[in-house]
């Protein structure tokens, strides 16, 4: 579901830059790690938005900085044109309640010492949210709303599987009621029969509570199941954003039809042949000049424009494409 036309964005995220300092190296000083090179974005209230892209793109680093899990270089992150970035500590304390994030590691995000019930309640105790008995009712009718039993939460989280522990981090996230939630690859680790059963649930969720996903992964046939839009990510910058359905259905970047073409039933079109890129994708820490894909590319009209000049995000055919040569790309 998309807010509505002309509402202002519950997130908005405006050229959010992180760069990691890298350590000396035999006394001289390394380039900067530039994990994040100038992101926006927007989310609405009941809506989801698939980041994608590569190992290494920087999309946890994107959810990560919005929470404030670590400072930001530069850029603006705004809740309801609150900027997240120059919270104080009671205003944060607050900003968490309403954006929580879950990880793609059900096993290390979860403290193996606490109880599934008191992980559960952690959010609630923090934020002072009810009695402790309520908590302890809120925490059984948690457990039940992710398809878990209420008699779980005395239980250690090594006594459940990784699908389990996975619903047990959603109901943790749920907890404080948040209006956004931030999942960085949650059904990553899981067999994809499980992951069917996390992405439903998480459907659900989000119908019954009108939650926001920045929904992160690095498969498009992940995303493709959740997102109503979807933003493509290569070495710390959008490449290309739109609907799912357009960026899916006709993508404009060469970056993105290579993605497409490894999930054929993604595309809309008869199945097209699977673009293999070559080599890895290139260090953050010396990324190419000009279009930082051009060591990679294969689009037929691709020149020395390419290879001098950053191509930015501007509209083409109903989506932000970020290439010199997406009006001819096959
Ligand atoms: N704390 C850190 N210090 C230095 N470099 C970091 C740090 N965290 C991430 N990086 C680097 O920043 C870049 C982006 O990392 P990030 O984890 O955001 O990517 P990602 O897209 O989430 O990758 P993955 O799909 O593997 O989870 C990588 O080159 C990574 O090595
Ligand atoms: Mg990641």
């Amino acid at each position: 579901m998309t807010a509505p036309a002309g509402a202002s964005p519950l997130l908005e995220v405006r050229e959010l830059v992180k760069h990691y300092r890298a350590r000396a190296i035999l006394g001289r000083s390394a380039p900067p790690v530039r994990a994040v090179d100038g992101v926006s974005l927007t989310l609405g209230r009941g809506e989801t938005l698939g980041l994608v892209g590569e190992s290494g793109c920087g999309k946890t680093t994107v959810g990560r900085t919005i929470i404030r899990l670590q400072e930001p270089t530069s850029g603006q992150a705004l809740l309801d044109g609150t900027d997240i970035f120059t919270l104080g500590a009671d205003a944060l304390r607050a900003f968490r309640r309403r954006v929580q994030m879950i990880f793609q590691d059900p096993y290390g995000s979860l403290n193996p010492r606490m109880t599934v019930g008191d992980a559960i309640a952690e959010g609630m105790d923090i934020h002072r949210i009810g009695t402790r008995p309520q908590r302890r009712g809120r925490v059984a009718t948690l457990l039940e709303e992710v398809g878990l039993d209420a008699s779980y939460a005395a239980r250690y989280p090594h006594e459940f599987s990784g699908g389990q522990r996975q619903r047990i981090g959603i109901a943790r996230a749920l907890a404080v009621e948040p209006e956004v939630i931030i999942c960085d690859e949650p059904v990553s680790s899981l067999d994809v029969s499980v992951q069917a059963q996390v992405l439903n649930l998480l459907s659900d969720l989000q119908r019954a509570r009108q939650l926001a996903y920045l929904f992160i992964a690095h498969d498009l046939a992940v995303v493709r199941q959740v997102a109503d839009r979807i933003a493509v990510m290569y070495l710390g910058r959008i490449v290309e954003t739109g609907t799912a359905e357009r960026v899916l259905g006709s993508p404009r970047h060469p970056y993105t039809v290579a993605l497409r073409s490894a999930v054929p039933e993604a595309s809309m079109e008869p199945a097209t042949a699977r673009i293999v890129l070559s080599g890895d994708p290139p260090s953050p820490a010396a990324p190419p000049s000009g279009c930082a894909f051009h060591t990679r590319c294969f689009h037929p009209a691709r020149n020395e424009r390419c290879r001098t000049e950053r191509p930015e995000l501007r509209p083409l055919g109903g989506v932000q494409v970020a290439c010199h040569h997406a009006e001819s790309t096959p």
